[in-house]
């Protein structure tokens, strides 16, 4: 039995629909009851457990062959990092406690850079677990093409969408989150010893112009990417209610000036297969109103 954590979003997702179809069995581990009536009749078993807490992620744990961890995204973390601090010491004493006899932990590209970042919540939970005894997998996947769901309103509504990502020709890993869920599925039914990392992105990398023309190509009209100047990010995050944007700016930075990258670069990430395209026409479909071809 596989335990899933974060399987009502869309990485958990993917794993979870990728060992059930190859007839797994899984263990969704959810935070809401009700949204595990959906697994439960997909046939999982289900358990309710926060990230945050040791005792009930204990007992979710228990008794799996192998463990897939997801932490919820923090895109404004306190100066310290106090949550994933927390979130570290919740998880290391629930694996310690339950002792799956493998883990995948979902990290990011990067997790090994030095600089303070947003990114740096998974270089101190990845330290946080990194002395327990099982194997552990820190699977680091690129930026996920699905953080184009924000970029769909306004190509559709004005065909100009902001871009933090720049120069816009510069490009960027990125990878699709059904091809890390086969990737994570796959590392889940593995045996190896030890902690090792892998790294994943798409097929190619994307620069925001390839965007906009896909954009622009699915919606049937113009599209163009505009810089957002990086001199405003502070007050426009700050506009948005972020009390400390300064880790999601330096996360940014690390993308645009390349030191947000895989340890073994481009020549050494595995590939996942599905397309820039791919993704972008199931975000357009989303909403049937938006798609004119
Ligand atoms: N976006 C990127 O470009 C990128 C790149 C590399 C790595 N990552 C990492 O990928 C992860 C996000 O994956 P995703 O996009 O699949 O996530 P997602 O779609 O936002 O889903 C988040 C999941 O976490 C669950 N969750 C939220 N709060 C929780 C809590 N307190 N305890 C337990 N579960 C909780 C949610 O459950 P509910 O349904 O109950 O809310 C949901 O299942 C993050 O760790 C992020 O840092 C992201």
């Amino acid at each position: 039995m596989y335990a899933i954590t974060g399987i009502t979003g869309k990485v958990g997702d993917a794993v979870a629909r990728t060992l059930l179809a190859g007839g797994q069995s899984v263990r969704a581990v959810v935070r809401n009851a009700d949204k595990g009536q959906v697994w439960r009749k997909r046939g999982c078993k289900v358990a309710l457990a926060t990230i945050e807490d040791a005792a009930s992620l204990s007992a979710a744990f228990q008794g799996a062959e192998a463990v897939f961890v997801l932490v919820p995204p923090n895109f404004d973390p306190s100066p310290e990092f106090s949550d994933a601090r927390e979130i570290g010491k919740a998880l290391h004493s629930a694996l310690a406690a339950a002792r799956p006899k493998r883990v995948v932990y979902l990290s990011t590209i990067g997790a090994q850079a030095r600089e303070m970042n947003l990114l740096s919540q998974h270089s101190i939970i990845e330290k946080a677990i990194d002395d327990l005894p099982m194997p552990i997998t820190f699977l680091r996947p690129a930026w996920f093409m699905e953080n184009c769901r924000w970029d769909v309103a306004p190509a559709r509504e004005t065909g100009v969408v902001p871009s933090f990502l720049q120069p816009l020709d510069k490009p960027v890993p990125m990878v699709a989150t059904a091809d890390i869920g086969k990737l994570a599925a796959g590392l889940l039914q593995e045996k190896w010893e030890g902690h090792r990392v892998a790294e994943l992105e798409g097929p190619t990398r994307v620069t925001p112009n390839q965007i906009a023309t896909t954009f622009a190509k699915l919606l049937g009209k113009p599209v163009r990417m505009k810089v957002v100047p990086r001199e405003s990010w502070d007050a426009l995050f700050r506009s948005q209610g972020m009390k400390n944007p300064v880790p999601r700016m330096r996360m940014l930075d690390g993308f645009n000036e390349g030191w947000i990258e895989f340890e073994r670069k481009e020549a050494g990430s595995q590939k996942g297969s599905t397309t820039l395209e791919t993704v972008l026409k199931s975000l357009v479909e989303e909403d049937p109103k938006v798609l004119t071809k």
